[in-house]
């Protein structure tokens, strides 16, 4: 190996290593029938957060399209009728609960697998128009391998979309979790599951320039919608996170911590119920069409971007790039 591209190598390891060290593991969801049903029932905040990421990723008729941790499948089912009979959509999800309550809305050329973002080398390169991970970034811990895979199964042009919890920009709701965890054991347990694998704006625009996708739009959005009372705000929570929400401790002390969580939200009961706002990046990005980024010719793909050039600053971006949120 030549030297230059074997210190690009180093780089690029080094570069992921600070972006996303001391993440603890995922522990294994407590997914269950009923909670992939409880998320069908309660998941309209992603929903509307994902026609937005949907409208910004200008998808068109024809196109062939992968929704990458599709949940129950509502949003696969209103792209769907954006391609057309002509595109096709599949969506995947690692949860067989969830792709069982998907898989109800097949019909034509949309589809869905039991599958998650460790499996996408199946995927031929160049497979898709448009990419999008509605929500579900912030649940995967090995970003630059995910973005990678991306990258090389877009066709050249391609575009991916995705809408993710800002790891600076944390929502009220989540600020009272943590406040209610120290109330109830006097610290944060390092094996408590709080949403590890968030990641900020700017941490987002690297990985993603390296692997080469070139950056059409990155911005923080604000969101809000509104749960019945606390029983519905941790029924939305456990059901959004596949059961893992407040996971690696005990039950009695998961216990006390919702008791808490539950009383500090009563505070913020009105009669509309309680709102949950929860600002949220939206990043589109591009494959470009000149060979630089998830070559079509497979094997080659398998290095960093940054071993076979350098990365660039994307040529546009229409937004924040330095990143400031509207919030
Ligand atoms: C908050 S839900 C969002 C679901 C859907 N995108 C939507 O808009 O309703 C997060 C989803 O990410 C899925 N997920 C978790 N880890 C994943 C991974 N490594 N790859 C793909 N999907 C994953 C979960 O099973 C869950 O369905």
């Amino acid at each position: 190996m030549k030297t230059l591209p074997c210190l690009a190598l180093v780089a690029y390891a080094l570069g992921c290593a600070s972006l996303l060290a001391a993440v603890p593991a995922s522990p294994p969801a407590r997914e269950s029938a009923e909670l992939a049903a409880q998320y069908e029932a309660v998941s309209r905040p992603q929903f509307i957060q994902g026609k937005k990421l949907v409208s910004l990723l200008s998808i068109e008729t024809g196109d062939s399209v992968l929704d990458l941790g599709c949940g129950t499948g509502k949003l696969a089912e209103y792209v769907a009728k954006l391609v057309g009979p002509k595109g096709r959509v599949i969506g995947l999800d690692p949860s067989p609960e969830r792709i069982a309550i998907a898989k109800k809305r097949e019909a034509g050329r949309l589809s869905f697998q039991v599958a998650g973002s460790d499996d996408l080398s199946s995927f031929p390169s160049g497979s898709f128009d448009r990419i999008y991970l509605n929500y579900v970034f912030h649940w995967i811990d090995k970003k630059a391998d995910t973005l990678w895979q991306i990258a090389r199964i877009l066709k050249p042009g391609g575009r991916v979309g995705l809408s993710t919890g800002a790891k600076d920009q944390p929502s009220r709701i989540q600020k009272l979790i943590r406040e209610s965890v120290r109330e109830a054991l006097g610290e944060l347990p390092p094996g408590l599951f709080l949403s590890p694998f968030r990641i900020s704006a700017q941490e987002l625009r690297t990985l993603a320039e390296q692997v080469g996708l070139r950056i059409i739009d990155l911005q923080i959005l604000p969101f809000s919608d509104y749960a019945k009372d606390p029983d519905d705000v941790v029924a939305f929570l456990d059901a959004s996170s596949s059961g893992k929400f407040l996971t690696g401790v005990g039950e009695e002390e998961r216990r006390r911590i919702i008791a808490l969580f539950k009383r500090k939200l009563a505070h913020l009961q009105t009669p509309r119920g309680i709102e949950m706002e929860h600002p949220a990046i939206f990043l589109i990005a591009e494959k470009p069409k000149e060979r630089s980024a998830g070559t079509t010719d497979g094997r080659s793909n398998d290095q960093p971007s940054s071993a076979r050039h350098s990365s660039s600053h994307p040529r546009s971006c229409r937004t924040v790039c330095g990143v400031s949120s509207p919030m």
